[in-house]
């Protein structure tokens, strides 16, 4: 059994094998219906319990494929449905029950100690579906989609982050050291990444560069990321924070600063961080990057569940 909570503690050569496992499974479904199910059901009979404390379309529709095409189920709560939520029941007891009835356990959470709470309880594998500092699942997916399009391993690319340090930026960075590639952050001083993920950059020998200018962060750039400037639950100044960040938008000029052939990723739910016409413009693959989720996913279970070849 294996947890996927961070990608920092997950060795690289495992990540590596979720990869392979993710484009091996995708290929061979091509001509399998949305809940047709992978030759083998690997997963026939086990159940994942997924719980949302916060908003979630992808997340949440992208596990249930995924389960589903590996020949299990999936039971999704809110936790407020929970005797947990009203403050009724400890997440020891509360982790014990979901050990006892489920397979798997994912969880959406805003509190890191939540995570770590379950993670000491419960005995079945722990999958984060975002948390304050970690967005896994997204971004090891992010890594699939972009070899995926640009053919190569994402160690010879150019990767770029315009944008807030958030979740989904923390773990572009882990991955940046995971699978060796360059990564260049733009965003306003205020919105640096913080000291301790810049401290485990340095303790594993590597280098982010950081940009206030976001020309300089986009020249020479494969693939741009971005994600929304305000985060679920972010709590600040929602108007003062947007127009810190407005020379920060990605529109067609910006983006011409990059390579000819860059791509543009954006996990979702999008804002006003980037100009419909990059959005919706070839260079953006946006769609293919959601619809990645389910197959990595699959392959993430797999690893969880002690099954992947
Ligand atoms: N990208 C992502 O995690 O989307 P949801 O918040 O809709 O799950
Ligand atoms: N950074 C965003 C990601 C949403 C998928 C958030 O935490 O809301």
């Amino acid at each position: 059994m294996k947890h996927f909570i961070n990608l920092k503690d997950i060795p690289a050569k495992d990540l590596r094998k979720v990869i392979a496992d993710a484009k091996k499974r995708k290929n061979l479904r091509r001509k399998l219906s949305t809940l047709e199910v992978d030759r083998g059901s690997p997963l026939k009979g086990k159940i994942l319990i997924q719980m949302f404390e916060k908003a979630s379309s992808r997340t949440r529709i992208s596990f249930y494929l995924a389960i589903k095409q590996l020949g299990g189920e999936t039971l999704t709560l809110r936790s407020n449905e929970l005797h947990l939520g009203q403050g009724g029941e400890s997440i020891s007891d509360t982790a014990k029950i979901l050990s006892t009835y489920g397979d798997g356990f994912m969880l959406r959470t805003d509190s890191e100690k939540k995570i770590n709470d379950f993670k000491n309880y419960l005995s079945i594998p722990l999958i984060n579906g975002l948390s304050p500092s970690s967005h896994p699942t997204q971004v090891l997916s992010d890594v699939f989609t972009v070899e995926e399009i640009k053919k190569k391993s994402i160690s010879k690319l150019n990767i770029c982050w315009i944008g807030d340090s958030n979740n989904v930026l923390d773990s572009l960075i882990a991955a940046s050291v995971k699978f060796s590639f360059k990564l260049s952050i733009g965003c306003p001083k205020k919105f640096e990444p913080g000291k301790d993920v810049r401290a485990w950059v340095k303790k594993n020998n590597k280098k982010i560069f950081i940009y206030n200018d976001p020309k300089k962060a986009v020249i020479d750039a494969d693939v741009i990321f971005s994600d929304k400037v305000i985060s679920l639950n972010d709590k600040v100044n929602k108007k003062m924070k947007i127009k810190q960040f407005k020379k920060f938008r990605i529109d067609k000029k910006l983006i011409s600063y990059a390579k000819r052939d860059c791509i543009f990723l954006h996990c979702l739910p999008r804002g006003s961080e980037v100009s419909d016409e990059v959005f919706l413009s070839k260079k953006s693959h946006v769609w293919q990057q959601a619809l990645n989720r389910v197959h990595v996913q699959k392959s993430i279970l797999l690893y969880c569940f002690g099954k992947l070849r």
